[in-house]
């Protein structure tokens, strides 16, 4: 049990490292939060201070969710934990997108999850997450709105796991995942009922 909580306090501070904040204020000296969308996010690191920047911070957002999934997967082997390995790693995984989300190094309002959850569900759920990312791509052919593409995205990714009958924990976390995902575009979902999104 105190492994549980140890690894899960892990992944929380792991999910929590800010890094379109970190990345914007070293490198170009600017605080991301006050620009544009004002999200910490690739998308708005792109829009502010350009794709080279905006790629490291969207890997370092991906892996901040593969990396405790990753190190969890290798903990069960070593050791027997009391609930189903679906349920810790799906723990681990929505404990780390939680992190990024509300990291507490920013006053607890951190990004929108997107990289963090594909990071978080790749290994838990490949197929889904891979399946989840196409359709990113693939609405990029009718619609230039990054926040739409997200929304499909999460709500992709539960929906194959359960076409897929991936194990209940996996189902639960993913739509925990997506819930979250979408809750955290409230801003952006105000702003495209209102046509102001761009
Ligand atoms: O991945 C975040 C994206 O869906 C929205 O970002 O900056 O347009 O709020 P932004």
């Amino acid at each position: 049990n105190f492994i549980i909580i140890i690894t899960i306090v892990i992944a929380f501070i792991c999910g929590s490292i800010p890094t379109g904040y970190l990345i914007t204020k070293k490198i170009c000296g600017i605080d991301i939060r006050t620009k544009d969308s004002g999200n910490i996010g690739s998308t708005n690191v792109k829009r502010i201070v350009g794709a080279k920047i905006s790629i490291i911070t969207q890997i370092i957002d991906i892996l901040k969710g593969v990396v405790p999934v990753f190190l969890a997967i290798n903990l069960i082997k070593m050791i027997k934990l009391p609930i189903s390995n679906n349920a810790y790693l799906s723990i681990i995984a929505i404990v780390v997108i939680l992190g990024h989300d509300y990291t507490p190094f920013l006053k607890f309002n951190g990004g929108k999850g997107v990289n963090t959850t594909i990071g978080a569900f790749i290994l838990l759920a490949p197929a889904a997450t891979l399946i989840g990312v196409a359709v990113h791509f693939i609405f990029r052919s009718f619609t230039d709105i990054v926040s739409i593409r997200s929304i499909a995205l999460g709500v992709t990714i539960p929906i194959i796991c359960i076409i897929m009958k991936l194990p209940i924990e996996v189902i639960i976390s993913t739509t925990v995942a997506c819930i979250l995902m979408i809750f955290r575009h409230k801003s952006n979902l105000i702003r495209l009922i209102n046509k102001e999104e761009r």
